[in-house]
């Protein structure tokens, strides 16, 4: 059984192949970043254009490089929320018409869901219950993950999410977006503890998180500088991802300690920074347990996932036939 995933939450078009036998077959995504990139950020209306224009290739490409025919296809899963409604409803949309031309099913699939489970494709995967931490664009929340759809929210970020800040830092040093993989590159030129910034609700017993004020210090920071040179960037980069690492890995300290569990999930785009991987397996080794993240490219947005998750639900038969179009941009997966 094959099952095509399709992904159009934000800004980058996934699609993907997921066979029952041999596993992941297919995966492509095409990023947009080089188009956001010139605001800074991403504009919904253009993100939803260019999936429009990027998925119909995706697909006729899918089929042409992989030499299946698309009535082996048995479902369609696609990304139904949350995300940008626009670039939901290009996804779902074609999704949906796809799998009623086929005459399949088709299976709405929650992104957050999907990254949480990402790990799952990997050889080293692990055993429920775990925590997980989980670091988007828009979300930073801690989990506790009972069994496969079965999620508890233990904390999160209560203003912007650690991506949101990385995005919003790399920017006022002139960087590239997305800021996060920008910042973790020129960082590693700074030098350690040039500069401090707050660790903002650090030493707060509870399991939430705010980034607004260390960004907003971070911001007038640099305003003190009339020009940036590179040395300057890369110390404030530095300074920047130690605090928001720092916060992050504390928080994960707390929650083993609290729910008296040793294996951490670390998904979305930026469990693939490098100082939050070591840091973390450095915790986990010191709580005798373990630490799971996909592999780089499973963390930031992408298709696999939702093939992934797709063909989960498919084989418990978890979906309803009929359904229309409808997408949920605040979807949540805990209860
Ligand atoms: O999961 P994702 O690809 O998209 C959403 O679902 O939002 O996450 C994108 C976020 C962006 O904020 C990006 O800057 C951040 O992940 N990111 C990183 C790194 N790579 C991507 N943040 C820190 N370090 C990285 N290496
Ligand atoms: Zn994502």
């Amino acid at each position: 059984m094959k099952i095509l995933g399709i992904e159009t939450s934000c800004d980058d078009t996934g699609i993907a192949i997921y066979d029952s036998i041999f596993g992941l077959i297919f995966n492509k995504t095409l990023s947009q970043s080089l188009i956001h990139n010139k605001y800074g950020g991403i504009v919904p209306e253009i993100a939803a254009r260019k999936h429009l224009l990027n998925i119909i290739k995706l697909v006729k490409n899918t089929f042409k490089k992989t030499n299946i025919n698309i009535n082996e296809i048995s479902a369609v899963a696609y990304t139904a929320g949350p995300g940008l409604a626009g670039s939901l409803l290009v996804g779902s949309t074609f999704g949906l018409s796809l799998s009623y031309s086929l005459n399949i099913p088709a299976i709405p699939i929650n992104h957050m869901e999907a990254h949480l489970l990402s790990v799952m494709m990997e050889k080293k995967c692990p055993i429920f219950p775990f925590l997980v931490l989980l670091v988007s664009g828009k979300h930073t929340q801690l989990i506790y993950a009972k069994k496969i759809g079965k999620y508890y929210l233990l904390g999160e970020s209560l203003d912007d999410s650690a991506g949101e800040a990385f995005d919003k830092i790399s920017k006022e040093l002139g960087l590239k977006y997305p800021g996060g993989p920008e910042i973790s590159k020129i960082s590693r030129f700074g030098m350690l503890n040039k500069y401090i910034f707050p660790k903002p609700m650090i030493n707060r017993k509870d399991l939430n998180f705010s980034f607004s004020g260390l960004k907003t210090s971070v911001i007038n920071f640099i305003k003190k500088f009339s020009f940036l040179n590179f040395q300057i960037k890369a110390d404030i980069a530095n300074a920047f991802e130690n605090s928001v690492i720092d916060v992050l890995v504390s928080k994960c300290e707390r929650a083993i300690k609290k729910m008296s569990l040793n294996r951490l999930v670390v998904a979305g785009g930026v469990s693939s920074n490098i100082l939050l991987r070591k840091k973390l397996k450095n915790l986990l080794f010191k709580y005798k347990g373990d630490v799971y993240f996909p592999r780089s490219k499973f963390c930031t947005d992408n298709g696999a996932m939702i093939a992934y998750l797709g063909f989960l639900k498919f084989k418990k038969k978890n979906f309803v036939s009929n359904l229309k179009i409808k997408v949920y941009p605040k979807w949540k997966i805990y209860k």
